[in-house]
C-alpha cells in the first residue's frame, strides 16, 4: 500500500510553540505567529520576533520562545489517515506537534503521550490544553521502554496507532542550560530525564579512555575515537560543553577539523545518545510497541541518524517475517510467525519540507502494520 502524503497542512498544525520564562515556567500556544530564524541554527528551531501568547490567561514579558517544527508532519498524518476509535501512543511527545494534529483531525482518538523530559512534557501539556485536547490525553513523563507498564497503569490494552519521533527536541539543543550543545557555554549535562545520574560530565570525567573511545566509534562512527578520548582523559576535569569543544576540537587533526561540520559535532552526539541510552532502549521499546498495535493498527518511526535506523529496519525486518531460520529460498518450515507487514512511505521529507527546515535532512521514515494475531509466514 501507498501512502498519500498529500494531506494539506496548516501552520497552526505545523509548529508547535513552547518556551520558557526566565524563571524556567514553561508557556506554548499553537498560534502561527510572525518568526525569524536563530542566525546560524540548523535545528529547524525558531525564535519568536513577538511577545509571549496569551496562555491560561496570563501574558509573560519579554522571554524566549521556541519552536519545534514537527519533521515529515503530513506524511505521518497519511500514514495514519485511517485512524477511527482507539488510544495513539506518541512515545517521543516533545512540543505534541504530530500529536496535536492527529488529534485534530481525528475527533475521536485519544493520546498516551510519552516524554522523558519534564520540561517537554509541560509544554506539550499546555500546547494540547490550548489546542483543546485536554480531555482524551493521558500524558506520563517516562522514559519510552517503560511503555507496556505505562499501557497497563493507563488501562490500555491495545493501541490504535503509535509515533516514535526519536532523538532530541530543537528546544533542548538551544536552552543553553540543557548542556547539549557546543553553540553555548553551559555545564555538561545533556540528560532529557533530568532525574537521572548519568549526565555528560559523568560520562566525560569518569569513563577509561577504552569505553570512550568505543562509545565515540559506536554512537556516532568517530573516526578519530582514540585521539578525542585520550585528549579528554589527559585535560579532566572538563566541566563545560565550551570546553569540551575546545579539547575535542585541538585533539583532530588539522585537514579533518575543516571538513565535515564543527569538529565536536559528533562527540557531542555520541555523547548524548549514551546519557540518554538512546541505543541500547529502542529495540526493546520497538517489540513492545508492536506487541501493544491492534490488528490493522499502524507504528511510524523518524529516525536521525544511521545508527538509529539500522535497528529501526532490523526490528521491524524480524517482526515482519517472524524471525524465521530457514532459507531464504525454501517454504518456511520453522513455525515462525509474522506480526507485521511492511508500509511503503516516502523514506525522506520532501524538498519543500527541506528547504525550511534543515533538521529534517537527516530524517528517515520507516512504518509498519500490524496484521491478525500474525501470520503463518
Ligand atoms: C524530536 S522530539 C519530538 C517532537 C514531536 N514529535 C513534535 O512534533 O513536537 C523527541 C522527544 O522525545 C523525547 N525522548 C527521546 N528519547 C526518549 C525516550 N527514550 N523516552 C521518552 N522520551 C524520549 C525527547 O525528550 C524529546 O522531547
Amino acid at each position: 500500500m501507498i501512502v498519500d502524503a498529500s494531506i494539506n497542512q496548516t501552520t497552526a498544525q505545523r509548529l508547535s510553540v513552547f518556551g520558557s520564562l526566565p524563571d524556567g515556567t514553561v508557556c506554548s500556544s499553537n498560534s502561527a505567529r510572525s518568526h525569524r530564524a536563530v542566525p546560524g541554527d540548523t535545528s529547524g528551531l525558531y525564535l519568536l520576533s513577538g511577545g509571549l501568547p496569551e496562555i491560561d490567561g496570563s501574558h509573560g514579558d519579554a522571554v524566549t520562545q521556541f519552536v519545534h517544527d514537527s519533521v515529515m508532519l503530513p506524511e505521518i498524518m497519511a500514514i495514519f489517515s485511517d485512524l477511527t476509535t482507539g488510544v495513539f501512543l506518541d512515545a517521543t511527545l516533545g512540543g505534541a506537534g504530530h500529536s496535536v494534529a492527529l488529534l485534530n483531525e481525528h475527533p475521536s482518538v485519544s493520546l498516551l503521550g510519552i516524554d522523558q523530559d519534564d520540561v517537554a512534557l509541560d509544554a506539550a501539556r499546555a500546547v494540547l490544553t490550548s489546542a483543546g485536547h485536554s480531555g482524551r490525553v493521558a500524558l506520563r513523563r517516562a522514559r519510552f521502554d517503560s511503555v507496556t507498564r505505562v499501557a497497563d497503569e493507563e488501562g490500555i490494552s491495545s493501541l490504535a496507532g503509535a509515533l516514535f519521533d526519536l532523538g532530541v527536541s530543537s528546544p533542548q539543543f538551544d536552552v543553553a542550560e540543557r548542556g547539549f550543545s557546543y553553540r553555548f557555554e553551559a555545564p555538561l549535562d545533556m540528560r532529557m530525564d533530568r532525574t537521572q545520574t548519568l549526565s555528560a560530565d559523568v560520562v566525560v570525567n569518569t569513563y577509561e579512555v577504552e569505553a570512550l573511545a568505543d562509545m565515540l566509534r559506536r554512537n556516532a562512527d568517530e573516526r578519530h575515537a582514540h585521539r578525542i578520548a585520550k585528549a579528554i582523559v589527559a585535560a579532566r576535569p572538563i566541566h563545560t560543553t565550551t570546553r569540551l569543544s575546545e579539547v575535542v576540537s585541538a585533539a583532530i587533526p588539522a585537514p579533518a577539523r575543516r571538513r565535515g561540520g564543527h569538529p565536536a559535532k559528533r562527540t557531542f552526539q555520541a555523547i548524548r545518545i549514551e546519557v540518554n541510552a538512546e541505543l541500547d532502549i529502542l529495540p526493546g521499546a520497538l517489540r513492545d510497541v508492536i506487541a501493544l498495535l491492534a490488528p490493522g493498527a499502524r507504528l511510524a518511526v523518524l529516525t536521525y541518524h544511521s545508527g538509529e535506523d539500522r535497528i529501526v529496519k532490523s526490528v521491524m525486518r524480524t517482526a515482519e517475517n517472524g524471525d524465521c531460520t530457514c532459507p531464504p529460498n525454501l517454504p518456511c518450515g520453522c513455525g515462525a510467525v509474522r506480526s507485521v507487514i511492511r508500509i511503503r512511505a516516502p523514506r525522506d521529507a520532501s524538498k519543500a519540507e527541506l528547504a525550511r527546515n534543515p533538521r529534517a535532512s537527516s530524517a528517515r521514515l520507516r512504518v509498519v502494520e500490524k496484521i491478525s494475531d500474525g501470520g503463518a509466514k
